[in-house]
């Protein structure tokens, strides 16, 4: 009599016990939360069939408002300035990845075509407060940004940005000092510089770096010695994408310093095979930009060898960790599912 009770009370119980694990928070988002704003192609009635009309549809003023896309390829660029908070959400059966994303925006224009960098960026956030979750961005010009991000307090989560120079422009706010930024579980493929900027202080979480040729990663370039950006990537994979056509083993850099004063750190890592033995180069032969650079590792794993003299292993986080990059308040604002 109370054995099979047990028996189905520890089955029960076991049943909970795995819904409530970490390893076990996949979750769908396929239809939009109460309130959003709709894009879809074809589009429905009350429905926009592109994003910026959809953006454009939001108040300037500074109630927090939504977007919700449909799944679906939206060839266009989108500019967001609006002032009050705003957060987009990508139609997923897993929020937790962007490996099924379905929604991607895509564009091709290059930044000389553009006249900069910022402008041909297929996703310009110019705003703070701003989320981005489980779209895909892509930009298939030669020098061309998926992503320019001028803003503090901008988190992008189980995103994917897919790019060759340049894809990502991590820079500021409204002023130098205003740009706080968090990239938690994203996807970012490119080769030369392809996570760039002056300005901002941004931490990438759980992120997979996958270059598609030789050239270096990260390309940071505070424009003085005050200027305290800093980009640290954390406990991430740092491999080859599969859309790479050679071998890449030994042709990557984790960095290269777009001014003399950059600060990159590698924290907890997997490096792949595609790094180079000496970690990180020169900015180039005529400018090294090598006199006041911060290039550190800490606890990473794969790729070794003896690393460039202007480059540091660390003996802790200190002064690394989300906290120190973002600040203390940094809780209130990054969502904590993917960190
Ligand atoms: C919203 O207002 C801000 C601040 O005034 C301005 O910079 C931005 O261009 C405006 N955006 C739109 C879409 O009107
Ligand atoms: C928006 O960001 C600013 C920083 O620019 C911050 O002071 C403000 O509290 C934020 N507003 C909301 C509603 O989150
Ligand atoms: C890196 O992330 C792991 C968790 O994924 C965390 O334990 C560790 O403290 C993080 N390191 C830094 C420097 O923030």
């Amino acid at each position: 009599m109370f054995a099979p009770f047990f028996l189905l009370f520890g089955v029960l119980a076991a049943l909970l016990t795995t819904q409530a694990s970490p390893l076990d928070k996949r979750a769908s988002r396929t239809t939009p939360p109460a309130g959003a704003v709709q894009v879809k192609n074809p589009a429905a009635s009350g429905q926009f069939s592109t994003i910026q009309a959809a953006v454009n549809s939001l108040p300037n003023d500074s109630s927090a408002r939504t977007i919700f896309i449909f799944p679906g390829t939206y060839s266009e660029q989108v500019s967001i300035t609006r002032v009050g908070p705003t957060t987009i959400f990508g139609s997923t059966t897993d929020t937790t990845s962007y490996t099924s994303n379905s929604v991607t925006i895509t564009h091709s224009l290059s930044a000389t075509a553009a006249g900069n960098d910022d402008l041909s960026g297929t996703l310009r956030v110019h705003k703070d407060n701003f989320s981005l979750y489980n779209v895909n961005v892509r930009n298939t010009g030669s020098q061309a940004l998926a992503l320019s991000s001028y803003g503090t307090n901008v988190g992008y989560y189980g995103s994917a940005f897919f790019g060759f120079q340049d894809t990502v422009l991590a820079n500021q706010g409204a002023s130098q000092t205003h740009r706080n930024q968090f990239f938690g579980v994203c996807y970012i493929e490119g080769a030369v510089d392809f996570i760039f900027g002056q300005h901002a202080r941004a931490f990438f979480q759980r992120n997979v770096i996958a270059s598609v040729a030789a050239g270096t990663i990260t390309a940071d370039g505070p424009t003085s010695a005050t200027d305290a950006s800093l980009f640290v990537i954390n406990d991430s994979t740092i491999t080859t994408s599969t859309a790479a056509t050679a071998s890449l083993t030994g042709q990557v850099f984790l960095g290269r310093p777009w001014t003399q004063w950059a600060k990159v750190a590698f924290t907890s890592c997997n490096l792949g095979a595609l790094i180079n033995s000496a970690g990180w180069e020169i900015w180039s032969t005529a400018t090294p930009n090598t006199a006041d650079v911060t290039f550190a590792e800490f606890g990473n794993t794969g790729a070794a060898g003896t690393r460039a003299s202007f480059s540091e292993k660390l003996s802790s986080t200190a002064g690394f960790t989300a906290a120190d990059v973002l600040g203390s308040t940094w809780t209130s604002w990054v969502d904590q599912a993917y960190v």
